[in-house]
């Protein structure tokens, strides 16, 4: 007797203390899935990894038809992308409802696409033809929808990069930047027509990384902090992302809007950046991603939206070599290309046909949990 509640201790004591046991489940995630790098694993076997994770909402920034296909009967919902590239013959109304018909309706009765993110930060593309094609390439991509019958299911978007804004503090006076507004005023009506959501990349990151005796490393990393108080409306922040969003919330209301949600289509945090990138580490990476993650599980809203749970794909999946600029955008992953996680969030994920990683400390410290978990769990049944 004696000897079992030791037992029953130690059992729990280890449930306690082992990461494998906490899992997040990830039900209402999504995760990027880039794929600038030349060393990632093919898309089957990302498929095997994804669905091990629970994760239902992948956002790709093209139409690639393997990872389409790879997806077939899966339950996962994908956000597609249609590059900045296309924009020009997206212009043209029989040009984009034939990309339509090619990329999207084969992989259909298959695949769930839900949307086609229409662009990336062409606002931020300083070029002014590509910003004047974006509403009527967004337009007809709609109408190639509706015309196959297809728009009910499909909706069109566009992601936004979060420096499109002049006023990001306090949040309430969110306001877009002067010279864009002639672009993103139809745009915004455009999403509200279609009743689809802003897609903003937000990367509380490059705030601390570009400010970081301004900028409180918790706040940016949503850790216990005093936050701070909007005076405008008294709402308290205790995170910067939320901020951010809120303050995206009233640009949007400045040009008349107040019923389109705005959802974050990019955010993350690096694991490793230049030597002048403040910041950009393992530990704080796995606090950023680890702390959003539980809050997207307890659908949280933002204070100034607290009934619409945040809607985020966090950026990436996996490490991309072949990516320019600073180091750290080669380090947003949460995975290394050979399936072993950066760090351990409780997002554990089975990548199949790969040796199990030598150097991870977490996993073999799991690895040694499990066996001597299984052993008690025998022991306590004898
Ligand atoms: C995924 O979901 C299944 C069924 O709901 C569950 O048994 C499994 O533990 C979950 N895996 C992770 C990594 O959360
Ligand atoms: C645009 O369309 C033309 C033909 O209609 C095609 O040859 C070209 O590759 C397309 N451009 C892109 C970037 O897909
Ligand atoms: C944008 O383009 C203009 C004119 O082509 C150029 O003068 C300016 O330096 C560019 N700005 C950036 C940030 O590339």
């Amino acid at each position: 007797m004696t000897s079992f509640s030791f037992f029953k201790s130690l059992f729990f004591f280890l449930l306690i203390i082992s990461d494998s046991f906490m899992q997040i489940n990830c039900l209402s995630c999504g995760i990027n899935y880039g794929q600038i790098a030349n060393n990632l694993p093919s898309p089957s076997r990302v498929s095997v990894l994804i669905r091990s994770m629970n994760v239902t909402n992948i956002k790709l920034y093209d139409a690639n038809p393997n990872v389409l296909l790879a997806f077939s009967q899966s339950n996962v919902e994908f956000v597609i992308g249609l590059g900045n590239e296309n924009l020009q013959n997206m212009t043209n109304p029989s040009k984009a409802q034939n990309w339509i018909q090619q990329h999207v309706l084969p992989y259909l009765s298959q695949t769930k696409i839900t949307c086609i993110n229409v662009g990336n930060e062409v606002l931020n593309s300083n070029n002014t033809q590509m910003m004047l094609n974006l509403l009527p390439s967004m337009r007809n991509v709609h109408t190639a929808l509706v015309n196959l019958g297809l728009d009910r299911l499909i909706s069109v978007a566009t992601a936004f990069s979060f420096n499109i804004l002049e006023n990001s503090y306090p949040p309430s006076s969110g306001s877009f930047k002067q010279d864009l507004i002639q672009y993103i005023q139809p745009l915004v009506e455009f999403l509200d027509e279609m009743k689809s959501p802003f897609l903003i990349n937000a990367y509380p990151f490059f705030a601390y990384r570009d400010n970081p005796n301004e900028v409180p490393l918790n706040y940016a990393l949503f850790q216990p902090n005093q936050g701070l108080v909007d005076p405008n409306t008294n709402l308290h922040y205790d995170n910067m992302l939320y901020a951010q969003m809120d303050a995206v919330y009233a640009a949007i209301k400045v040009l008349g809007f107040t019923n389109i949600e705005v959802r974050v289509s990019e955010t993350g945090w690096p694991s490793k950046g230049d030597s002048d990138e403040i910041g950009a580490t393992i530990q704080n990476a796995k606090l950023y991603n680890g702390n959003l993650l539980r809050r997207i599980e307890e659908k949280q809203g933002t204070p100034g939206k607290p009934l619409v749970p945040i809607d985020v794909y966090v950026f990436a999946l996996f490490n991309e070599d072949l990516k320019n600029g600073p180091a750290s955008e080669r380090n947003y992953g949460l995975y290394y290309p050979n399936g072993s996680p950066v760090y351990n969030i409780g997002l554990q994920g089975y990548l199949p046909q790969m040796a199990l990683p030598s150097k991870s400390n977490v996993l073999s410290f799991n690895f040694v949990v499990w066996i001597v978990v299984t052993y008690l769990i025998f022991a306590w049944e004898l």
